[in-house]
C-alpha cells in the first residue's frame, strides 16, 4: 500500500483520492481553496457526485484519507503526488497552465525525498516535459530523484466512482519506465488494460479521446438537422447505426450539444495546439461550430412558435451540463439562457442539483423550486438537461399552468404523439416527421 498525495481536490482529485484510499492506500488530498478543505474536514462534500460522500466518510473513518491546505504536510510522506488541478481555457482557447505550473513549483520547493509526480490534469502535449524541466531547475541542489508520469483521467461526472474503479483502460506515459510501472501497481487491483507509453503520446490520447467523443455528438447533431428538414427521425437513425459494431450506440444522442468542464476546453485546446504546430484542424473547427449552432436552433424554434421572444416567459428545465452532476461549466442550458435573454425573454429555471452553482454564477436568473413553478405562466418550456425527474412530468398540470403550451425537448426525452394529443406544440431535435407536424 502506498502513500499518495493528491493536489487539487475538485471533481477529479477528490474522486481519485477517495478511490485510492478505498483501495487501501493512505491519501492526503490538498487544495489551495480553504473553504473546500474546511468543508471536507466537516464531512461536507464541496461537489455533488453520486456515492462520493459515503466513500469519503468510510475512508475518513478508516483513517485512510485526510484533507489539508498545507503543501508541506501533504507531501511529507508521499511516494506519489497526483496533480489534479484545473486547466481551463485561456483567452485564445489554449489550456491555461498556471495552476499546473504553481503545483509543480511548490512540489519542487517542498519535497525532500524521491517522489513520482503523476499528472492527472488534462494538459497540452509536451506539458509533462515542461513540468519535468520546472522541477529539475528548482530541485537542482536536492540529492534525490523524481519522475514525471502522465496519467490522464477519463472519468465522467455523474458516474465518476464507477468509472475510476472499473475503467476501460488506464493510460500511463513516461520516459522513466520504472516510474510508470510503479504507478501501474496502484491500478493493478482494478484488473483493467494498462497502456504504458511515452509522455506526449499519453497526453495526446486524452485530447484525441475527448475530441473524438465530441465529434460523434456533433456528427449526429448534423445528421439531426438534416433529418429535421428531410422528414426522418434521428433517434431511430442513431439506433439503426449503433447496432453496427463498428459504430456502437454511445455518444450518438442528438440534442443541444456537448458542454461541461472538459469537451469544450479540450477541443479548443487541441485545435489551438494544432494551429501552433502548423496543422489545420478543420474537422475540430466544424465540430465546434456545429455545437454552437445547436444552441441557436432552440431560439429559432421558439421564434417559429412564438414570434418575437421579447417579454416572453421561457422556462428552462435543467442547468447542469448533464444529469447527475451539479457542474454547470459550459452547460448548454447557460448558453441557451444567454441567447434567450439577448432576445428580451424573461427566463426562469430549475435544476435538481445545480441551483447553488447557478445562483452564484447568474445572479439575475429567476430560480424556481420545481418544474411546475417554472411552467406557471410560461410561454414555452425548454428541456435542457435530461435529469430522470423530468422524464415523467405531470404534463396535464404543466398544460394547465402554461400560458402557451410550447415544449422544446432539447434532449428528445418526451413522447411527441402523446404531448401533441394533449394540445402541446412540441419540438424535438432531428425528429423531422414530428417537428414538421405543426
Ligand atoms: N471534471 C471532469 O469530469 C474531468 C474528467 C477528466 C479529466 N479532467 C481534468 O482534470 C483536471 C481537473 O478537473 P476538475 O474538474 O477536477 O477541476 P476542479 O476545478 O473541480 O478542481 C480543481 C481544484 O484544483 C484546485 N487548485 C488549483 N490550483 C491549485 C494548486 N496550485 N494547488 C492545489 N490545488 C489547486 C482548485 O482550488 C480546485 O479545487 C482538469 O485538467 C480537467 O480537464 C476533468
Amino acid at each position: 500500500m502506498s502513500n499518495i498525495c493528491v493536489i487539487g481536490t475538485g471533481y477529479v482529485g477528490l474522486v481519485t483520492g477517495a478511490c485510492f484510499a478505498d483501495l487501501g492506500n493512505t491519501v492526503i488530498c490538498m487544495d489551495v481553496d480553504h473553504d473546500r478543505i474546511d468543508k471536507l474536514n466537516q464531512g461536507i462534500m464541496p461537489i455533488y457526485e453520486p456515492g462520493l460522500k459515503q466513500l469519503v466518510d468510510q475512508n475518513v473513518r478508516g483513517g485512510r484519507i485526510s484533507f489539508t491546505c498545507d503543501y508541506c504536510e501533504a507531501l511529507k510522506n508521499a511516494e506519489f503526488a497526483f496533480v489534479a488541478v484545473g486547466t481551463p481555457s485561456g483567452v485564445d482557447g489554449e489550456a491555461d497552465l498556471q495552476y499546473v505550473r504553481s503545483a509543480a513549483e511548490v512540489i519542487a520547493d517542498e519535497v525532500d525525498h524521491p517522489i513520482i509526480v503523476v499528472n492527472k490534469s488534462t494538459v497540452p502535449v509536451g506539458t509533462g516535459d515542461w513540468v519535468s524541466d520546472i522541477i529539475t531547475r528548482r530541485c537542482n541542489d536536492k540529492p534525490f530523484a523524481f519522475s514525471v508520469v502522465s496519467n490522464p483521467e477519463f472519468l465522467r461526472e455523474g458516474s465518476a466512482i464507477n468509472d475510476f474503479m472499473c475503467p476501460d483502460r488506464v493510460v500511463l506515459g513516461s520516459l522513466d519506465h520504472d516510474a510508470a510501472s510503479s504507478v501501474a501497481q496502484l491500478y493493478l487491483s482494478l484488473r483493467c488494460p494498462i497502456i504504458i507509453t511515452d509522455l506526449r503520446t499519453a497526453e495526446m490520447i486524452k485530447y484525441a479521446s475527448n475530441a473524438f467523443l465530441a465529434t460523434r455528438i456533433s456528427f449526429i447533431n448534423e445528421i439531426a438537422n438534416m433529418c429535421e428538414e428531410m422528414g426522418a427521425d434521428v433517434s431511430e437513425v442513431a439506433l439503426g447505426m449503433g447496432y453496427d459494431h463498428r459504430i456502437g450506440h454511445d455518444f450518438l444522442d442528438a440534442g443541444l450539444g456537448w458542454g461541461g468542464s472538459c469537451f469544450p476546453k479540450d477541443v479548443k485546446a487541441l485545435a489551438h495546439m494544432a494551429v501552433l504546430h502548423g496543422t489545420h484542424p478543420q474537422l475540430l473547427q466544424a465540430v465546434m461550430e456545429i455545437n454552437r449552432n445547436q444552441r441557436r436552433r432552440v431560439v429559432l424554434r421558439l421564434r417559429r412558435a412564438l414570434g418575437s421572444l421579447n417579454e416572453k416567459v421561457i422556462g428552462v428545465l435543467g442547468l447542469s451540463f448533464k444529469p447527475n452532476t451539479d457542474d454547470i461549466r459550459e452547460a448548454p442550458a447557460l448558453e441557451v439562457i444567454h441567447l434567450l435573454e439577448n432576445e428580451g425573454a424573461i427566463v426562469r429555471a430549475y435544476d435538481p442539483q445545480a441551483m447553488g452553482a447557478a445562483a452564484r454564477m447568474m445572479k439575475r436568473l429567476d430560480l424556481c423550486e420545481n418544474p411546475y413553478e417554472v411552467a406557471r405562466g410560461a410561454d414555452a418550456l425548454v428541456l435542457a438537461t435530461e435529469w430522470n425527474e423530468f422524464k415523467q412530468l405531470d404534463f396535464a398540470r404543466l398544460h394547465e399552468l402554461m400560458r402557451t403550451p410550447v415544449l422544446v425537448d432539447g434532449r428528445n426525452q418526451w413522447d411527441p404523439d402523446k404531448l401533441r394529443s394533449m394540445g402541446f406544440t412540441y419540438f424535438g431535435v432531428g425528429r423531422g416527421l414530428v417537428n414538421n407536424h405543426d
